[in-house]
């Protein structure tokens, strides 16, 4: 609850705007839907939290079935850790002493499970670790094509080597983020055998990684255009799906989810029709975040209640729609953010919604 709780209860109409709508019964069939798939493959589901930021969400995915929560940032490893989330995986090198410092704290809370991708991102953690008298476990990042963060296949054992000989920390598996497959776009052929590659890619070092003498219990994947794919992958033991908890316009533009499968949406109002067409709306890049669209036009956000239009641009406190029609000042549109996840993390809080009333009000977490 927030300082929205009086609203409880309220037609959505009655919101402030922009206000973040999290549709009840879409997202507890996303929650469901996902650990069902995983459970039939024989995986475990870890969903990465921040696309929420929202402990409501991550409790229902936990009570789901997720073994634990994946966290990318100090502020939401902390925020799991102090509400008291069992199993935490901070899939983010723990670089600087702010981080160091988090890992420690978290860790005497939870389970914590910290990424690294060299020696030298992980050096101050085990050093602080060994110094507290504790072991931290942790998992070497396999870079299987995003070119983001990650060792390359074939240096993985070796660093493996590294990492299993150093005090203060335990080696506890692999992990991959298979973010290039939604890069794909809408190619579902090409996305299922780039995803598949993926988790057979982290799965084949983790073999090599054990056949050298070193234990792994965990072999991770994670995104949710690749959730379909990578865990498919023989030897995988873990998939780290985030955005299909909310869904958004980037996943429905290269078909990975349904629109009726998308939670989330900005409600806003129409402030100003003075130029006509654009029509301004309270909803600009601070309500609907700067995530660029897959679409490739550089909408900021897709119109989905009646007359349609995207928001084409906006300035931060400015929406600037095109293409709807008949918009007059004061009326309240629906608005599918580009990304869930980077929107989160410009709200303080979401209203939780069921037949057009506000359930719940939730507090977004752990934010930067
Ligand atoms: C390390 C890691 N794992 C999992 C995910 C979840 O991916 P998605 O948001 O596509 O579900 C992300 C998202 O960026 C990530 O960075």
């Amino acid at each position: 609850m927030t300082g929205w709780s009086h609203l409880v209860g309220a037609p959505i109409e009655d919101l402030p705007s922009p206000a973040v709508l999290v549709d009840l019964p879409t997202l507890r069939r996303n929650i469901a839907e996902m650990a069902a798939h995983t459970d039939a493959l024989g995986v475990a589901l870890r969903p990465h939290w921040k696309t929420s930021k929202v402990l409501e969400v991550g409790r229902m995915q936990l009570a789901a079935g997720a073994v634990g929560l994946t966290a990318a940032t100090a502020n939401e490893v902390l925020a799991l850790a102090e509400a008291g989330i069992p199993d935490v995986f901070w899939a983010y090198p723990p670089v600087g002493a702010h981080r160091v410092a988090a890992a420690l704290a978290a860790a005497e809370r939870t389970r914590l499970i910290v990424g690294v991708d060299s020696l030298e991102a992980i050096a101050g953690l085990a050093a602080a670790a060994v110094a507290n008298g504790t072991v931290v476990d942790v998992r070497l990042e396999i870079d299987t094509g995003l070119g983001r963060m990650g060792v390359r296949p074939d240096d993985a054992v070796a660093l493996a080597r590294v990492l299993h000989a150093l005090d203060g920390v335990r080696l506890e598996g692999v992990y991959t983020h298979e973010g290039h497959v939604q890069g794909l776009g809408a190619d579902p052929e090409r996305r299922a055998a780039v995803g598949l590659a993926a988790g057979r890619t982290t799965a084949e070092v983790a073999e090599a990684i054990r056949a050298d003498g070193i234990p792994l219990t965990s072999v991770s994947v994670g995104s949710t255009a690749g959730a379909r794919s990578a865990p498919t992958a023989s030897g995988i033991t873990e998939a780290r799906p985030g955005t299909y908890v909310y869904g958004d316009e980037n996943q429905v533009a290269i078909g990975t989810i349904s629109e009726a499968d998308t939670a989330i949406t900005v409600q806003s109002r129409v402030i100003s029709v003075q130029r006509g067409e654009p029509v301004l709306v309270d909803a600009g890049t601070k309500a609907m975040s700067a995530d660029g669209s897959m679409h490739g036009d550089g909408r900021i956000g897709t119109i989905v209640s009646s007359g349609g239009g995207l928001i084409a641009t906006g300035h931060e406190e400015h929406g600037f729609v095109r293409g709807s029609t008949g918009l007059r000042v004061g009326d309240l549109i629906r608005v599918r953010p580009n990304h869930a996840c980077g929107l989160s993390n410009m709200h303080s809080h979401v209203f939780a919604i069921e037949d057009g009333v506000v359930a719940d009000v939730w507090p977004v977490v752990g934010r930067h």
